[in-house]
Order: structure tokens, then sequence, then C-alpha cells
């Protein structure tokens, strides 16, 4: 705890905010359509790791404390941003499950598993429609624009993983990397500069709140990606070992086929072949596939800590640090 070590632990300084976040979301939610209200809370009926407005309340009082203090005005906009992040991401997830057939999320069945993969669609939009009248309502154009952006590029990289044309040996830790980037760290990149923008930070800061986001956000994927190789749906409340079921080559896979090349034809046919996902499984232990993700994950976990030298220094800035350590050792 932050008393016993005196280190800044992330959750329990923004536990409080964090419960206003789901509070206000329940209650956003709400409309005079009792199904869908039912439908729309459901995702956040057991809340994940939160891990995503936890950021963006971090950084927004990392930014507020830089500048010396905000106006109650400006720092509710900047929770809000909380707020539609984690919607636009919540939707998101339900239409992620009907895409990847997922059983199970946040240790529940899947939406579409309990009411139909018609309705998951619908509930999914409308969060996001509820996303779209919230960001309307901070009437700030800039701020607009970068959470919008969130939309389209969680829109390009699922696309991008669908993958109609599968790039060549060569490009493919290149073209896995901008996947990564489009579905999971612009939504905590853009967030975080929203966050600054509404701070009224210099475009200094703002990109290098956009860039911890950035960084921060590849470092959780990366490690995600590995979890679905060591980990269990126990642990996780959602299926694992489904990446290669599901055709997809994440880095574990691209950094052993870099030295066992008998991968590259396992992975251009997409893991189709009888007992591909299990060889392809041991080529990872054994060529260190893992570790080597491990190390990258790491490299983007410092970069994203190193845009944090440029705030002053605060609680808050200490927890981002922490958690930026945090993600690369999370086991779910
Ligand atoms: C989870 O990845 C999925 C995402 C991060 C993005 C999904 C995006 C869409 C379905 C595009 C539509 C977007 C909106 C805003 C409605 P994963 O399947 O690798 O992870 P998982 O193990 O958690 O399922
Ligand atoms: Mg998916
Ligand atoms: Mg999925």
């Amino acid at each position: 705890t932050s008393a016993s070590n005196g280190v800044s632990e992330p959750y329990q300084l923004v536990e409080n905010d964090l419960a206003l976040i789901y509070s206000d979301i329940k209650s956003e939610l709400n409309c005079d359509l009792p199904e869908l209200v039912e439908l729309a809370q459901y995702y956040f009926s057991t809340h994940g790791k939160a891990f995503r407005p936890m950021i963006a309340l971090l950084m927004a009082a990392v930014c507020g404390k830089h500048r010396g203090g905000l106006p109650q005005n400006v720092v509710q906009k900047q929770r809000k941003v909380a707020v539609i992040v984690e919607m636009i991401h919540t939707a998101s997830l339900i239409h992620d499950d009907v895409i990847d057939e997922a059983a199970t999320r946040r240790n529940q069945p899947s939406l579409h598993k309990v009411w139909g993969e018609k309705k998951a669609i619908l509930t999914g939009d409308y969060i996001l429609s509820v996303a779209s009248r919230e960001l309307a309502r901070l009437r700030n154009p800039e701020v607009i624009i970068c959470l919008s952006q969130i939309i389209e590029d969680l829109v390009k990289g699922e696309l991008m993983q669908l993958g109609s044309k599968d790039p060549a040996a060569t490009g493919r830790l290149a073209t896995y990397l901008s996947k990564t980037y489009h579905k999971t760290a612009s939504l905590m990149a853009n967030g975080c500069k929203a966050v600054a923008i509404l701070g009224g930070c210099t475009p200094e800061l703002v990109e290098r709140s956009f860039l911890f986001g950035k960084n921060l956000g590849m470092a959780f994927q990366l490690v995600d990606d590995n979890l679905d190789f060591i980990s269990s749906a126990e642990e996780m409340g959602k299926p694992t070992s489904v990446d290669m079921e599901l055709g997809l080559a994440t880095a574990p896979v691209l950094f052993a086929a870099e030295k066992a090349s008998d991968l590259d034809a396992l992975i251009a046919r997409r893991f189709r072949g009888p007992g591909d996902v299990l060889k392809a499984k041991q080529s990872v232990m054994e060529h260190g596939g893992v570790e080597q993700t491990k190390m990258l994950a790491a490299s983007y976990s410092q970069e994203a800590v190193s845009q944090l030298s440029a705030f002053a220094e605060s609680e808050e800035r200490e927890a981002l640090v922490k958690l930026a350590d945090m993600v690369l050792d999370r086991t779910k």
C-alpha cells in the first residue's frame, strides 16, 4: 500500500474516481427501453481491470498538478474522457466477442451467447452512440476529433487483423505492430491526449501525453499476446490460447519464426494444418518467443516512462511510472 512502502499505488489513488466513473456510465446508459439498458449495462456489471479509465484519470491528474491545479469544471470534463474511453472500449469488446466467437468475457458468458449476435451488435452500437453524445457535450472540437480517431483506429485494427492479404515474412512484424497500435494503443494514446488538451497543456506536453499512452498501450498488448500463450482462461476471465486457433500470428510466434523458418509455412496457412497450433506453440517455447516479446514490451514501457519526466513531479506521475512496470508483470 502507499502507506507501507511510500510508493503510490495506481488503483488506490483513483479508486474513488473509478467508482464515480462506473456509476456515471451506468446512469448515462439509462434510457426508456429497459431491455437495451440491461444489455448495455451487462459488461459493466463486473468491471474488468479498469486499466483504460485508470490511465486517463491518472494522466488527467498529472496534467492538472503540472498546471498548478485546474478548475472543477475542467476536472469534470477530464473525467468524462475516462467515461467515454471505457464506453468505446466496451462497445468494441461486445463486437469483438461476436467476431471472435468468444464464449466468455469478464468472467461471465459473453453478451452474444446470452442474447444472440444481432442484439449484441446493436448493444455495441448503442453504447457507442451514448459515448458520442457525451463527447459532443464536452464542446471541444479538438477533443472530439481526437476521441473519434479511436473508433476509426479500432475498426482499422480489427480489419487489419482479419487480414485479407497476408504480408510477406519481412513485413510481418511491422504489420503486426501497426495493427497493435490501431486496435489497442490508439485508445490509450488518444485518451491521454484528450485529458492533456482539456487540461490546457502546451502542444509539447499534449504530444508527450499521447506518446505515453501509445507506448504503454503497445507494451500492454504485447504482454496480452504473451498471456494468450501462457495464462489460463480461469485467470483471464476470457478464453486463452485462441490467437492461433483464430489464425493469428502474434509477436511470440513472429519472433520464433525469425529463428525457426519452418514456422513461415504455418503462419502463411494461418495454423490450419493438422497439429499446426501445437507445433507452433512448442516452437515458440523452444525459441524464446515469449521472452523476446517481453523484452520488446519492456522497451515500450521504458519509452512511455521517459515521456513523463517533462511533467511536474506528483503522486500520480509516480503511479503512472509504477503502472508502466506493473503492465510487464501482470498475469491477467
Ligand atoms: C480485443 O482484442 C478487441 C479490440 C481491442 C478491438 C475490437 C474492435 C472492433 C470489433 C471494431 C469495432 C469497434 C467499435 C468501437 C464498436 P482481442 O480479440 O485480441 O482480445 P480479447 O482476448 O480480449 O478478445
Ligand atoms: Mg479480436
Ligand atoms: Mg477477442
